[in-house]
């Protein structure tokens, strides 16, 4: 359904950037796409070759500065490197917090009810830092996070179980990287535990979250990055925003007991982040977000911003 009015700017034309706009285009769910880069030559030919794309679609795309951008209802930030196959997201953070307040400083001052989704990485870092440099409430401003985490674990569980991933309820939490958590003691089939209704070993776990957590970097050593899976996740995203959908996403969002951005499950809305979703992990799995969250908290400290 396509809103008439909305629009959405992508800052970042690079491989997410244009995979996302790409994506929005096939969704028919916002009027305009924006598309800012600063190298606009190659800016303009992903515009020219998304063009191509559109002939199907109610969704018109165009170049834009970051003045345009900063007058659109969603900006979503792509801009910055990806990691290496051997690299952590973490370490992208001096590089891509550069950028960050560059193209923030070039939207300044942004619409007061503009909504930002943060997808660059490392995204839980950054969120917190575009939440901070942007100057709007922080509940419009958030991360993809782990929903895409999330979605390569229940693929990876469908697989195993031979049954539909939609069937299947079961999330990634905290850090969108090295550290990420499978909340095992919520996830669930059909609204039944997931122990209770297919009780593989405890040892499948381990090795599940393992391949959830290395699916980027095994893509990204053989084609050098990864786009289509996050665009997918990221128009999602947007279109829960555009129509109020209500839905509930693992978002990279700010969390004041943990004092750092990271991803619970949160209701998202065309005001942004609505709530987070009160969620019963086991102490386990709380003693390793608290520890990710440390982590995150001495990043932020050691960066000059
Ligand atoms: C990935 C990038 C988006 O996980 O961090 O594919």
């Amino acid at each position: 359904m396509l809103s008439t009015t909305t629009t959405i700017a992508i800052v970042g034309a690079g491989y997410v950037g244009s995979a996302i706009a790409n994506a929005l285009l096939l969704r028919q769910v916002a009027r305009d796409i924006v598309l800012v880069d600063i190298d606009e030559d190659m800016c303009r030919a992903q515009v020219q070759d998304l063009s191509d794309a559109a002939f199907s679609s109610a969704t018109r795309v165009t170049q834009g500065t970051y003045r345009d951008a900063s007058l659109c209802d969603i900006i979503v930030i792509a801009a910055g490197i990806g990691p290496r196959f051997d690299e952590s997201r973490l370490s992208l953070i001096d590089k891509n917090l550069g950028t960050l307040k560059q193209v923030l400083g070039a939207m300044r001052p942004l619409r007061q009810d503009a909504i930002v989704v943060v997808v660059a990485n490392p995204v839980d870092l950054l969120t917190y830092f575009a939440q901070q440099l942007s100057g709007l409430p922080k509940c419009q401003v958030f991360g993809s996070g782990t929903s895409l985490d999330s979605v390569r674990l229940r693929a990876a569980l469908a697989e195993r179980l031979q049954i539909s991933s939609s069937a299947i309820q079961a999330n990634v939490l905290g850090e969108h990287g090295d550290s990420q958590v499978v909340a095992w003691s919520t996830a669930t089939v059909g609204g039944s535990p997931l122990s209770n209704v297919f009780p593989f070993h405890l040892d499948d776990q381990p090795e599940i979250a393992k391949a959830t957590k290395e699916k980027a970097f095994d893509i990204i050593k053989a084609k050098g990055h990864t786009s289509y899976g996050i665009a997918a996740v990221v128009s999602s995203i947007c279109e829960c925003i555009i129509l109020d959908r209500r839905q509930v996403h693992p978002l990279s969002h700010w969390q004041e007991s943990l004092k750092c951005c990271l991803s619970l499950p949160a209701i998202l809305g065309r005001s942004g982040v609505l709530s987070t979703i009160p969620t019963p992990l086991s102490e386990g799995e709380r003693a390793l977000i608290e520890k990710s969250a440390k982590e995150m908290r001495q990043v932020v400290h050691q960066c000059a911003w």
